[in-house]
Protein backbone atom coordinates (compact mmCIF):
# COMPACT_ATOMS: atom_id res chain seq x y z
CA UNK A 1 0.00 0.00 0.00
CA UNK A 2 1.34 4.00 -0.77
CA UNK A 3 1.94 5.70 1.90
CA UNK A 4 -0.77 8.20 1.25
CA UNK A 5 -3.51 5.70 1.84
CA UNK A 6 -2.05 5.48 5.39
CA UNK A 7 -4.56 5.35 8.12
CA UNK A 8 -3.24 7.68 11.24
CA UNK A 9 -4.69 7.12 14.25
CA UNK A 10 -5.04 10.61 16.17
CA UNK A 11 -6.33 11.10 19.14
CA UNK A 12 -9.68 9.10 18.81
CA UNK A 13 -10.05 8.88 15.19
CA UNK A 14 -8.47 7.59 11.85
CA UNK A 15 -7.09 10.36 9.42
CA UNK A 16 -5.21 10.15 6.37
CA UNK A 17 -1.34 11.54 6.57
CA UNK A 18 -2.18 15.21 5.28
CA UNK A 19 -5.01 15.19 8.28
CA UNK A 20 -2.64 14.09 10.92
CA UNK A 21 -1.07 17.12 12.22
CA UNK A 22 -0.83 18.58 15.76
CA UNK A 23 -0.30 22.14 16.82
CA UNK A 24 3.06 23.81 16.84
CA UNK A 25 2.44 24.18 20.46
CA UNK A 26 2.29 20.23 20.87
CA UNK A 27 5.17 19.69 23.83
CA UNK A 28 6.81 16.69 21.67
CA UNK A 29 7.83 19.20 19.11
CA UNK A 30 8.92 21.88 21.36
CA UNK A 31 10.91 19.84 24.13
CA UNK A 32 10.10 16.10 23.46
CA UNK A 33 8.36 15.77 26.04
CA UNK A 34 6.44 12.74 25.35
CA UNK A 35 6.70 8.84 25.18
CA UNK A 36 6.89 6.65 22.22
CA UNK A 37 6.99 3.19 21.17
CA UNK A 38 7.69 0.62 18.67
CA UNK A 39 5.89 -2.40 17.91
CA UNK A 40 6.78 -5.22 15.57
CA UNK A 41 3.02 -6.34 13.56
CA UNK A 42 4.22 -9.81 12.14
CA UNK A 43 0.99 -12.09 10.32
CA UNK A 44 -1.57 -9.33 11.28
CA UNK A 45 -0.67 -8.89 14.65
CA UNK A 46 1.08 -7.16 17.36
CA UNK A 47 4.25 -8.96 18.93
CA UNK A 48 4.50 -8.63 22.48
CA UNK A 49 2.14 -6.19 22.54
CA UNK A 50 1.81 -5.97 26.64
CA UNK A 51 5.30 -5.26 27.41
CA UNK A 52 5.51 -2.59 25.02
CA UNK A 53 1.97 -1.06 26.66
CA UNK A 54 3.65 -2.13 29.94
CA UNK A 55 6.86 0.01 29.32
CA UNK A 56 4.48 2.93 27.62
CA UNK A 57 2.86 3.16 30.97
CA UNK A 58 5.69 3.11 33.03
CA UNK A 59 7.45 6.35 31.35
CA UNK A 60 3.77 7.69 30.90
CA UNK A 61 3.58 7.51 34.52
CA UNK A 62 7.45 8.85 35.36
CA UNK A 63 6.65 12.10 33.31
CA UNK A 64 2.87 12.33 34.76
CA UNK A 65 1.38 12.22 31.52
CA UNK A 66 -2.30 10.25 31.82
CA UNK A 67 -2.43 7.52 30.09
CA UNK A 68 -6.10 7.87 28.46
CA UNK A 69 -6.21 4.06 27.64
CA UNK A 70 -6.88 0.87 29.20
CA UNK A 71 -4.90 -2.03 27.91
CA UNK A 72 -8.12 -3.17 26.20
CA UNK A 73 -8.93 0.43 24.97
CA UNK A 74 -5.00 0.25 23.69
CA UNK A 75 -5.27 -3.33 22.27
CA UNK A 76 -8.50 -2.73 20.43
CA UNK A 77 -6.61 0.80 19.04
CA UNK A 78 -4.04 -1.15 17.58
CA UNK A 79 -5.93 -4.39 15.82
CA UNK A 80 -7.88 -1.11 14.36
CA UNK A 81 -5.08 0.51 12.83
CA UNK A 82 -3.41 -3.12 11.73
CA UNK A 83 -7.25 -3.62 9.83
CA UNK A 84 -7.69 -0.32 8.88
CA UNK A 85 -4.24 -0.42 7.21
CA UNK A 86 -4.73 -3.69 5.57
CA UNK A 87 -1.50 -4.31 7.26
CA UNK A 88 -0.03 -8.13 7.43
CA UNK A 89 3.38 -6.72 8.90
CA UNK A 90 4.75 -3.93 9.61
CA UNK A 91 5.75 -1.16 12.58
CA UNK A 92 3.62 0.82 14.41
CA UNK A 93 4.79 3.97 16.37
CA UNK A 94 2.79 5.14 19.66
CA UNK A 95 3.72 7.86 20.30
CA UNK A 96 2.22 10.34 23.66
CA UNK A 97 2.89 13.74 24.27
CA UNK A 98 1.98 15.84 27.13
CA UNK A 99 -0.35 17.92 25.08
CA UNK A 100 0.04 21.49 24.11
CA UNK A 101 1.61 24.46 25.77
CA UNK A 102 4.99 26.87 25.19
CA UNK A 103 6.95 26.68 28.64
CA UNK A 104 9.24 24.41 29.56
CA UNK A 105 8.40 24.81 32.79
CA UNK A 106 4.72 24.86 32.65
CA UNK A 107 3.85 21.38 32.59
CA UNK A 108 1.07 20.96 34.90
CA UNK A 109 -2.38 20.06 33.02
CA UNK A 110 -4.06 23.52 34.54
CA UNK A 111 -1.20 25.43 33.07
CA UNK A 112 -0.83 23.95 29.39
CA UNK A 113 -3.50 25.59 26.66
CA UNK A 114 -4.14 22.20 25.60
CA UNK A 115 -4.26 19.78 28.63
CA UNK A 116 -4.75 16.40 27.28
CA UNK A 117 -2.12 14.10 25.55
CA UNK A 118 -1.85 14.01 21.49
CA UNK A 119 -2.19 10.29 21.02
CA UNK A 120 -0.67 8.96 17.36
CA UNK A 121 -0.41 5.57 16.61
CA UNK A 122 1.89 6.17 13.17
CA UNK A 123 1.91 2.58 10.62
CA UNK A 124 4.74 1.47 8.93
CA UNK A 125 3.29 -1.07 6.85
CA UNK A 126 5.22 -3.56 3.99
CA UNK A 127 7.99 -4.36 6.54
CA UNK A 128 8.34 -8.12 6.15
CA UNK A 129 9.78 -7.84 2.85
CA UNK A 130 12.71 -5.30 4.68
CA UNK A 131 13.19 -7.90 7.55
CA UNK A 132 13.52 -10.45 4.51
CA UNK A 133 15.81 -8.47 2.93
CA UNK A 134 17.40 -6.98 5.79
CA UNK A 135 17.76 -10.66 7.74
CA UNK A 136 18.54 -12.54 4.30
CA UNK A 137 21.38 -10.17 3.54
CA UNK A 138 22.87 -9.50 7.29
CA UNK A 139 23.03 -12.85 7.97
CA UNK A 140 24.97 -13.40 5.03
CA UNK A 141 27.03 -9.90 5.28
CA UNK A 142 27.03 -9.14 9.16
CA UNK A 143 27.18 -5.67 10.02
CA UNK A 144 30.15 -3.62 10.81
CA UNK A 145 30.45 -1.67 13.73
CA UNK A 146 32.28 1.47 15.43
CA UNK A 147 31.98 2.13 19.64
CA UNK A 148 30.69 5.80 19.17
CA UNK A 149 32.51 8.86 20.87
CA UNK A 150 29.23 9.36 23.30
CA UNK A 151 28.21 7.40 26.12
CA UNK A 152 24.00 7.11 26.10
CA UNK A 153 22.32 9.65 28.24
CA UNK A 154 22.95 8.25 32.19
CA UNK A 155 20.03 7.21 33.64
CA UNK A 156 21.14 9.70 36.60
CA UNK A 157 19.92 12.47 33.95
CA UNK A 158 17.48 10.66 31.92
CA UNK A 159 15.59 7.64 33.04
CA UNK A 160 17.02 5.10 29.83
CA UNK A 161 13.83 2.55 31.04
CA UNK A 162 11.61 4.72 29.78
CA UNK A 163 11.20 5.43 25.58
CA UNK A 164 10.89 9.30 25.83
CA UNK A 165 11.04 11.34 23.09
CA UNK A 166 14.38 12.56 23.49
CA UNK A 167 16.74 10.96 20.49
CA UNK A 168 19.16 13.33 20.10
CA UNK A 169 21.59 10.73 21.22
CA UNK A 170 20.67 8.25 18.82
CA UNK A 171 20.81 10.92 16.06
CA UNK A 172 24.36 12.20 16.55
CA UNK A 173 25.31 8.62 17.24
CA UNK A 174 23.36 7.90 13.35
CA UNK A 175 25.37 10.81 12.11
CA UNK A 176 28.84 9.43 13.96
CA UNK A 177 27.89 6.22 12.23
CA UNK A 178 26.95 7.63 8.47
CA UNK A 179 30.43 9.74 8.75
CA UNK A 180 32.37 6.93 9.22
CA UNK A 181 30.61 5.03 6.40
CA UNK A 182 29.96 1.81 9.33
CA UNK A 183 26.52 0.05 9.43
CA UNK A 184 25.82 0.48 13.10
CA UNK A 185 27.00 1.95 16.56
CA UNK A 186 27.46 0.64 19.60
CA UNK A 187 28.06 3.00 23.15
CA UNK A 188 29.86 2.25 26.05
CA UNK A 189 29.56 4.37 29.23
CA UNK A 190 32.20 6.48 31.23
CA UNK A 191 33.45 3.66 32.47
CA UNK A 192 34.46 1.81 29.24
CA UNK A 193 31.60 -0.68 29.50
CA UNK A 194 29.35 -1.67 26.96
CA UNK A 195 25.92 -0.68 27.26
CA UNK A 196 23.63 -0.72 23.88
CA UNK A 197 23.79 0.56 20.28
CA UNK A 198 22.07 3.40 19.07
CA UNK A 199 18.41 2.17 18.68
CA UNK A 200 18.97 -1.92 19.84
CA UNK A 201 20.52 -4.03 22.57
CA UNK A 202 24.02 -6.12 22.09
CA UNK A 203 24.80 -9.42 22.75
CA UNK A 204 28.46 -11.40 22.91
CA UNK A 205 28.62 -15.07 22.38
CA UNK A 206 31.80 -16.47 24.18
CA UNK A 207 31.65 -19.76 24.39
CA UNK A 208 28.39 -20.73 23.77
CA UNK A 209 27.29 -18.60 26.90
CA UNK A 210 25.26 -15.27 26.20
CA UNK A 211 26.64 -12.04 27.78
CA UNK A 212 24.57 -8.87 27.59
CA UNK A 213 24.73 -5.39 29.72
CA UNK A 214 22.30 -5.43 32.92
CA UNK A 215 19.09 -3.47 32.46
CA UNK A 216 20.85 -1.24 35.39
CA UNK A 217 23.79 0.37 33.09
CA UNK A 218 21.80 3.03 30.94
CA UNK A 219 20.15 1.11 28.90
CA UNK A 220 16.15 0.93 27.62
CA UNK A 221 14.65 -2.62 28.14
CA UNK A 222 14.12 -3.79 24.75
CA UNK A 223 11.64 -6.39 24.42
CA UNK A 224 13.04 -8.01 22.25
CA UNK A 225 16.30 -8.21 23.83
CA UNK A 226 14.05 -10.18 26.94
CA UNK A 227 12.61 -12.45 24.20
CA UNK A 228 16.16 -13.26 23.06
CA UNK A 229 17.04 -14.00 26.58
CA UNK A 230 13.79 -16.57 26.90
CA UNK A 231 14.90 -18.05 23.86
CA UNK A 232 18.59 -18.30 24.98
CA UNK A 233 17.49 -20.00 28.17
CA UNK A 234 15.14 -22.34 26.94
CA UNK A 235 18.02 -23.56 24.22
CA UNK A 236 20.07 -24.40 27.45
CA UNK A 237 23.01 -21.26 27.09
CA UNK A 238 23.93 -19.78 30.24
CA UNK A 239 23.39 -15.83 30.10
CA UNK A 240 25.07 -13.71 31.78
CA UNK A 241 23.32 -10.19 32.51
CA UNK A 242 26.69 -8.52 33.30
CA UNK A 243 29.23 -5.53 32.65
CA UNK A 244 31.69 -6.14 29.94
CA UNK A 245 34.03 -3.78 28.16
CA UNK A 246 34.55 -2.77 24.51
CA UNK A 247 37.77 -5.52 24.67
CA UNK A 248 35.55 -8.68 25.74
CA UNK A 249 32.95 -7.33 23.53
CA UNK A 250 35.84 -7.15 20.42
CA UNK A 251 37.39 -10.81 21.93
CA UNK A 252 33.87 -12.50 21.55
CA UNK A 253 33.05 -15.37 19.45
CA UNK A 254 30.26 -13.48 18.34
CA UNK A 255 28.52 -10.38 18.51
CA UNK A 256 24.68 -9.21 17.73
CA UNK A 257 22.32 -7.23 17.88
CA UNK A 258 18.73 -6.88 18.11
CA UNK A 259 15.52 -4.77 17.86
CA UNK A 260 12.12 -4.41 17.04
CA UNK A 261 13.17 -2.95 13.80
CA UNK A 262 16.41 -4.79 13.04
CA UNK A 263 15.31 -8.06 14.58
CA UNK A 264 18.75 -9.99 15.39
CA UNK A 265 21.29 -9.37 13.22
CA UNK A 266 25.10 -10.83 13.54
CA UNK A 267 27.63 -8.00 14.21
CA UNK A 268 31.06 -9.13 12.49
CA UNK A 269 33.38 -6.06 13.02
CA UNK A 270 33.89 -4.07 15.68
CA UNK A 271 36.28 -0.97 15.29
CA UNK A 272 38.25 -2.51 12.19
CA UNK A 273 38.78 -5.52 14.00
CA UNK A 274 37.00 -8.82 13.04
CA UNK A 275 34.69 -10.46 15.27
CA UNK A 276 35.93 -14.08 15.81
CA UNK A 277 35.91 -15.68 11.99
CA UNK A 278 34.74 -12.33 10.80
CA UNK A 279 31.77 -13.90 9.41
CA UNK A 280 27.75 -14.91 11.19
CA UNK A 281 28.10 -17.35 13.35
CA UNK A 282 26.12 -20.69 14.21
CA UNK A 283 24.78 -19.50 17.21
CA UNK A 284 23.75 -15.43 15.89
CA UNK A 285 21.66 -17.08 13.20
CA UNK A 286 20.10 -18.97 15.13
CA UNK A 287 18.61 -16.57 17.16
CA UNK A 288 17.62 -14.63 13.92
CA UNK A 289 15.89 -17.51 12.85
CA UNK A 290 14.57 -18.25 16.39
CA UNK A 291 13.22 -14.74 16.66
CA UNK A 292 11.29 -14.82 13.50
CA UNK A 293 9.60 -18.47 14.34
CA UNK A 294 8.96 -17.05 18.00
CA UNK A 295 6.97 -13.76 16.14
CA UNK A 296 5.02 -16.43 13.29
CA UNK A 297 3.98 -18.65 16.25
CA UNK A 298 2.68 -15.95 18.73
CA UNK A 299 0.80 -14.24 15.87
CA UNK A 300 -0.69 -17.48 15.72
CA UNK A 301 -1.61 -18.03 19.01
CA UNK A 302 -2.60 -14.14 18.97
CA UNK A 303 -5.43 -14.82 16.37
CA UNK A 304 -6.28 -18.28 18.06
CA UNK A 305 -7.27 -16.32 21.34
CA UNK A 306 -9.07 -13.54 19.31
CA UNK A 307 -10.86 -16.10 18.13
CA UNK A 308 -11.93 -17.31 21.06
CA UNK A 309 -12.80 -14.73 22.48
CA UNK A 310 -15.17 -13.48 19.94
CA UNK A 311 -16.68 -16.67 20.05
CA UNK A 312 -17.29 -17.01 23.69
CA UNK A 313 -18.88 -13.17 24.00
C1 LIG B 1 18.01 2.94 22.60
C2 LIG B 1 17.33 1.66 22.26
N1 LIG B 1 17.80 0.50 22.76
C3 LIG B 1 17.21 -0.68 22.48
C4 LIG B 1 16.12 -0.74 21.63
C5 LIG B 1 15.48 -2.08 21.34
O1 LIG B 1 14.24 -2.12 22.00
P1 LIG B 1 13.04 -3.04 21.46
O2 LIG B 1 13.57 -4.41 21.39
O3 LIG B 1 11.98 -2.89 22.49
O4 LIG B 1 12.66 -2.52 20.13
C6 LIG B 1 15.61 0.43 21.08
C7 LIG B 1 14.45 0.39 20.18
O5 LIG B 1 14.10 1.34 19.56
C8 LIG B 1 16.22 1.66 21.40
O6 LIG B 1 15.76 2.82 20.90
Amino acid sequence: MTASKTKIYLNGRFVSEGEATVSVFDRCFLYGDGIFEGVAVWDRAPFRLQPHLDRMKDGLDYLRIPNLHTDEEWTSIIERTIEENDMDDGYLRLQISRGEGMSSIKWEPRLLRKPEPNVTVIPIPGFKDYYKGLIAEKMETGLRAMILSRPRVPSAALPSGTKHCNYLNSVLGAIEVTSAQTDIGIAVDRDGFVTEGIAYNVFAVRGGKIITSPLNRDILPGITRSVVLEIARAEGHEVHETLFDAFELGSADEVFICSTLELAVPVIEIAGRKVGEGRPGPVSRKFGRLLTETMAREAAAWHAARKLERKSA
